[in-house]
C-alpha cells in the first residue's frame, strides 16, 4: 500500500476486496476518520473481507466500512449511490483468489475434476461449458488465442469442436483431455512446470467472466472519480491486461490528467514470490491524477 500512500481522513475504494488483506491496510492507513468503499462480484470473498476487518478489529472503530457486491466496471453508479463525488485511492488487485481457483468447484482450476462453470460471479448466466457449446470453431480459437496467446488455440478450437460431437463436456478433467490431446502434451503435470492447459483456462475463465471489458471500463472511469493528487494502483496478472493498464494510464497522462509514477512496472520480490507463488506474474502501476478535469476522455 505504500505506493498509494493512503491517509487519514481519506475515501479509497478497494474495487477486488477479495479476502481483505489490502483492505484491512487501507482501512488502518486512513484510520476512524476515513472511509473505504471495497468491492467483490464474489458473495463469499465479501463475507471473508468482513470477517477479516472484524478480527482486525477494523469493523468497529475503524473507517467507515462499505463492502458492495458489484462489478468495479460500475464503480461510477456505485459511488453515485452512495453519495461519493471524488475518493483519494482506488486499488484494483486483478484475477482471481487462491480459494476460488483451488477450492471453489467453480471449474477454475485443472488439478481437479470440476464443473466447468468458471464465474466468480454467480449471477452471470453464461458458463465456461455454454461458451464451449455455442461458438463456432474459429470463435473458439479465436478467444483462445486473444486471450492468452495460446498457439496451438487452432488445434485445441477443433479438438473441443469433434469432442461436442460425441456429447457434451462438462467437467474441467474432459477439457484437459482433450486440450492435451490437441497439443499432444501428457495430462498428468508436474508441478513447477506450466500446465499445457493453463492458457485455455485462463481465456475461458477472463472470457466468461469478461475481465478485458471490466478492466477497460474501469481504467476509463477512474480518472472522472479521483480527487486532485488522488493514487490508483492496478496489480495485473496476465500481459493482456497488463497492456490495458500501460496504455490507460499513458493516454490520461498525454490529456495531463495522470502522472504516471512507476515507470516500469513492480514486479515482486523473491520473498514475496516464495510466500505466494502466484504473484510471480504479478505486475503493479501506480498513477497518480495531477489536474482537476471534469469530462475525461
Ligand atoms: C486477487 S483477488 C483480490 C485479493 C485481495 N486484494 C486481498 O487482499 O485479499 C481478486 C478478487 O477480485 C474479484 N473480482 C474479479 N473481477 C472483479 C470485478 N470485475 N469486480 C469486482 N471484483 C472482481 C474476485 O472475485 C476476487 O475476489
Amino acid at each position: 500500500m505504500t505506493w498509494v500512500a493512503p491517509k487519514p481522513g481519506e475515501i479509497v475504494v478497494d474495487a477486488t476486496v477479495g479476502h481483505g488483506g489490502h483492505a484491512c491496510l487501507l482501512a488502518r492507513a486512513i484510520g476512524p476518520a476515513g472511509r473505504l468503499i471495497a468491492l467483490d462480484v464474489d458473495d463469499y470473498n465479501l463475507s471473508r473481507a468482513r470477517a477479516r476487518l472484524e478480527q482486525a478489529g477494523l469493523a468497529q472503530g475503524g473507517p467507515h466500512v462499505d463492502l458492495i457486491r458489484d462489478n468495479f466496471a460500475n464503480l461510477a453508479e456505485v459511488l453515485d449511490r452512495l453519495g461519493v463525488d471524488k475518493v483519494s485511492v482506488v486499488v484494483a488487485d486483478l484475477g482471481v483468489s487462491t480459494d476460488q481457483l483451488l477450492g471453489g468447484a467453480r471449474g477454475l482450476t485443472f488439478t481437479e475434476s470440476e464443473p466447468l462453470d468458471m464465474r466468480l460471479d454467480d449471477r452471470l448466466t453464461t458458463t465456461a461449458a455454454d461458451l464451449i457449446h455455442s461458438l463456432s470453431e474459429r470463435e473458439l480459437a479465436d478467444l483462445i488465442y486473444s486471450h492468452s496467446q495460446e498457439r496451438g488455440s487452432r488445434r485445441i478450437a477443433r479438438r473441443i469442436c469433434q469432442a461436442r460431437r460425441e456429447g457434451r463436456i462438462r467437467t474441467t478433467a474432459e477439457l484437459v483431455k482433450i486440450v492435451c490431446s490437441a497439443l499432444g502434451a501428457s495430462a498428468r503435470w508436474r508441478s513447477g512446470r506450466l500446465h499445457p492447459a493453463t492458457r485455455t483456462f485462463m481465456a475461458l475463465r477472463m472470457a466468461v467472466n469478461r475481465e478485458m471489458e471490466n478492466l477497460t471500463a474501469l481504467l476509463r472511469l477512474v480518472p472522472t472519480r479521483l480527487s486532485s493528487g488522488g493514487r490508483v494502483a492496478v496489480i495485473s496478472f496476465h500481459s493482456g491486461e497488463d497492456r490495458l493498464v500501460k496504455r490507460g494510464f499513458l493516454a490520461q497522462q498525454r490529456l495531463g490528467v495522470y502522472e504516471i509514477i512507476t515507470k516500469k512496472p513492480i514486479r515482486p520480490s523473491e520473498e514475496e514470490v516464495g510466500r505466494n507463488p502466484r504473484a510471480r506474474s504479478a505486475k503493479l502501476r501506480v498513477a497518480m491524477r495531477t489536474a482537476d478535469v471534469q469530462e475525461v476522455a
